[in-house]
């Protein structure tokens, strides 16, 4: 059954919502399913936006075939070749045979190198700023590159202000029916996992977001939706979104609060976590967050890391280095340029606490803008009662690095 949404006047969502998919890029949990979104503009020529993830090609199939109701597709505008959007471009070939694809340099070399049969169609091969006009709508091209691989562009309609941002702008979960940002509560529901996505996905290449947030500055008068490859259209408040953007690229926390990541084989590091976080909060710091690192998903902690401005690390000693999650996680973190916190150790050895001095020399070394507190908390075995000056000492020197 065809599945669409009108987006405004002649433009149509014509993607498909997955909830079988367990692992984005078979990485990063998506309990709360995913869309692969495409666009169709139904003018004086036909135009598809992308396609999607093959999982969802019979979906795009039916609600492209219905909406054209007998027309032939004329074009295909590319924005993003990752299979998550490009897998279904061959049938797309098959199915409209004479539809001529319209991308740029990178794309089409990357479309050769998974193996579509593009070269029996027409191909447009644009550049940045070039114009193309499919009849009542002009679009031109903006280049985006590394949002999220070095092909991406994002097509702007300057009729109807439509902005195809590709992956930019996209986030986690399944639409399920609901299609644009102010139908749902964004802020409530949605929010973290568009963190967790952008953080994750596109964490590492946050000055090429900020370049395209630039370009995208120049037209911000005329952008009145923006329409992702992923999660809702945005057509009010605009703003909203792309500030979060923009704090998230610059690696600036986005709240003031505390995130205490502890590593913990038999609960004494734990114990000692909880401690932590019930002193700052009974000293007023109510933002805090305590995850486990071995249960926690990495991608979750990322995103953390990303919303906080501070960050306590926990962590036992392990073969005399860093518990391994405890070390995954920091890996990710700098694979991900998480940048500009203030970070404070807390680390247990029941005969040799070495995590403490491995992580800073981990955070001093191979991380940027890391700023460690001094006022380390030092374990053998449990938090015994005569540490509670040290915790207390951390407390105020974490609250005290907020001023
Ligand atoms: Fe949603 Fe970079 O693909």
């Amino acid at each position: 059954m065809y599945c669409v949404r009108n987006v405004t006047e002649d433009l149509y969502w014509v993607g498909a919502n997955d909830h079988r998919l367990a692992l984005f890029e078979n990485a990063y949990p998506i309990p709360r399913g995913v869309s692969y979104n495409a666009y169709l503009l139904l003018d004086k020529k036909t135009v598809l936006f992308d396609t999607v993830d093959w999982s969802g090609c019979r979906q795009l199939l039916e609600n492209t075939e219905h909406l054209l109701g007998g027309r032939t597709l004329d074009y295909v505008v590319v924005n993003h070749l990752e299979p998550d959007h490009a897998a279904s471009l061959e049938e797309i070939l098959i199915r409209w045979p004479n539809v001529t694809i319209i991308s740029n340099e990178k794309a089409f070399m990357f479309m050769r190198q998974f193996g579509f049969h593009i070269d029996s169609h027409e191909l447009v091969q644009v550049e940045e700023g070039d114009t193309f006009s499919f009849g009542k709508h002009t679009v031109t091209f903006v280049f985006a590159p590394m949002v999220h691989w070095p092909e991406v562009m994002m097509t702007f309609d300057t009729t109807n202000g439509a902005l195809f941002s590709a992956d930019a702008f996209g986030t986690f979960g399944a639409l399920d029916g609901k299609l644009f940002a102010d139908e749902v509560n964004f802020d409530r529901d949605w929010l973290d996992d568009a963190r967790r996505y952008l953080t994750n996905i596109v964490g590492k290449y946050g000055p090429h977001i900020q370049l395209a947030l630039k370009k995208a500055g120049g037209i911000l008068d005329q952008i009145k939706f923006i329409c992702p490859l992923h999660g809702p259209v945005w057509r009010k408040d605009l703003m909203y979104f792309i500030n979060k953007y923009d704090t998230w690229s610059r690696y600036v926390p986005e709240e003031k609060g505390v995130l205490i990541v502890y590593a913990s084989m038999y609960g004494n590091t734990e114990s000692a976590a909880q401690a932590l976080a019930s002193r700052l909060c009974e000293r007023g710091m109510t933002n805090v967050a305590v995850y486990d690192v071995s249960s926690t998903d990495v991608s979750q902690l990322i995103s953390e890391s990303f919303k906080y401005s501070h960050i306590v690390l926990a962590s036992v000693t392990y073969n005399l280095g860093i518990y391994p999650a405890m070390h995954n996680y920091l890996m990710d973190m700098k694979a991900l340029n998480v940048q500009n916190r203030t970070v404070a150790i807390i680390e247990n050895g029941t005969w040799a606490a070495e995590s403490g001095d491995l992580m800073q020399k981990f955070l001093n070394e191979e991380m940027k803008n890391m700023t460690v507190l001094n006022e380390r908390v030092t374990m053998a075995s449990s938090l015994s009662a005569d540490k509670e000056p040290e915790l207390e000492a951390l407390v105020t020197a974490i609250l005290d690095s907020m001023n």
